[in-house]
């Protein structure tokens, strides 16, 4: 079992003059499923590299159960790692599955027993001796897995180990990896730049940004409801959050073309200064006709989602909006909309949210 702390982790992999990833404090519990969201190129490779050993970072410290691992190589911090293209060797799957074990101080019969037991659990019993090299990339991915998890690691990273397989197989392979991790105790770290893959996978997700820090770290409901950055607001969701850019003033914020009062809200910012205020498509009330209250705009474009669900590309002058609805509608070219109070997140003019 393996508690894993990054404390005030940084990397440069060019001496200092940029920074892949900055300031990056995580705590992994043991036994516990993570996911690590982000756009392709914010570091989440490197984070993962930094944890197996493979990558010295260039600040801060790596904590296994609270021994600092920093400056231990690979071999010494018991990790399985799988990455994105899957590794196999040119040899029958078998011989790949007992390859880890090579030297491992057990009998001959016990690891045999170990590679069977893998096989088993990630269907690939059938192809044992089968050229691994051969095989589709599902398979190899799977032979991989099977690699990684034949040792007795405490832990276990992914890096996007779904992104190279053929899309009619994701599926399959992520629902073995759910099942397999589920009961077996170690501590795991998805990496992926796919919300839905992080979602399934990770009891927290940590949300990192394009360059390279950390902007939140919480369950998919934390991240999805109270984003606490107007990137995560806007990265996560389909579509994602709407951020609208306005000024404080005394009732409320000005949004240009119309303004949004405030009566139970208070923001900790001054008049006249900026702020973005932050609605989901689906918080966004809609009228048909012209209604007390609401703001007309023009319907740019209807995006049918299928099973009654539709998005609506909206626009009054500068302000687009994107709002959900449920209902049946066809050939609307303007609607009524109304920002509830009580589900917007108010974020400064940095991003960070403040309300
Ligand atoms: N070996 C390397 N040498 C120089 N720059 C690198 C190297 N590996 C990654 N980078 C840079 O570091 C940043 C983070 O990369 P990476 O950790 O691979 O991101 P991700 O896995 O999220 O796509 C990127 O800007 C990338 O170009
Ligand atoms: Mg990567």
């Amino acid at each position: 079992m393996t508690k894993i702390t990054l404390e005030n982790i940084s990397h440069s992999y060019d001496g200092g003059k940029t920074w892949a990833v900055t300031d990056i404090n995580l705590v992994f519990e043991s036994g516990r499923r993570y996911a690590l969201l982000g756009p392709s190129g914010c570091g989440k490779t490197t984070i993962l590299k930094i944890i197996c050993g493979a990558l010295r970072p260039t600040k801060g410290q790596v904590y296994f159960n609270d021994v600092n691992v920093t400056d231990y190589p690979p071999e010494r911090r018991n990790v399985a790692i799988v990455f994105q293209f899957p590794v196999v060797y040119r040899m029958s799957v078998l011989k790949n599955l007992l390859f880890p074990l090579m030297n491992v101080d057990i009998p001959k019969t016990e690891k045999l027993k170990k590679a069977y037991h893998v096989a088993e659990l990630l269907g690939i019993k059938n192809l044992l001796d089968k050229p691994a090299h051969r095989l589709g990339l599902a398979d190899k991915q799977r032979v991989s897995i099977g690699r990684a998890l034949v040792r007795d690691v405490d832990v276990i990273l992914l890096d996007e180990p779904m992104s190279s397989i053929e899309p009619d197989k994701r599926y399959e392979l992520k629902r073995l990896l759910m099942e397999i991790s589920k009961d077996m105790k170690k501590t795991m770290i998805f990496v992926t730049h796919d919300q839905t893959e992080a979602l399934t996978f990770g009891e927290k997700i940590a949300v990192m940004s394009a360059n390279g820090r950390l902007l939140q770290f919480g369950t998919f409901e934390e991240i999805y409801h109270s984003p606490a950055h107007e990137f995560v607001g806007f990265f996560i969701g389909f579509p994602g959050m709407n951020i609208i850019e306005g000024r404080v003033i005394k009732e409320g914020v000005d949004l240009g073309p119309f303004k949004l009062t405030l009566k139970e809200r208070k923001l900790p910012l001054r008049i006249g200064e900026e702020v973005k205020v932050g609605i989901r498509p689906e918080h966004v009330r809609i009228a048909l006709s012209q209604t007390e209250g609401y703001i007309p705009f023009d319907v740019v474009y209807m995006e049918d989602l299928g099973r009654r669900s539709t998005i609506l590309h909206l626009r009054n002058q500068n302000v687009l909006i994107k709002a959900r609805i449920s209902e049946e509608v066809a050939g609307i070219s303007k609607v009524w909309i109304k920002i509830p109070e009580e589900y917007v997140i108010f974020f400064d003019r940095s991003g960070r949210r403040v309300a």
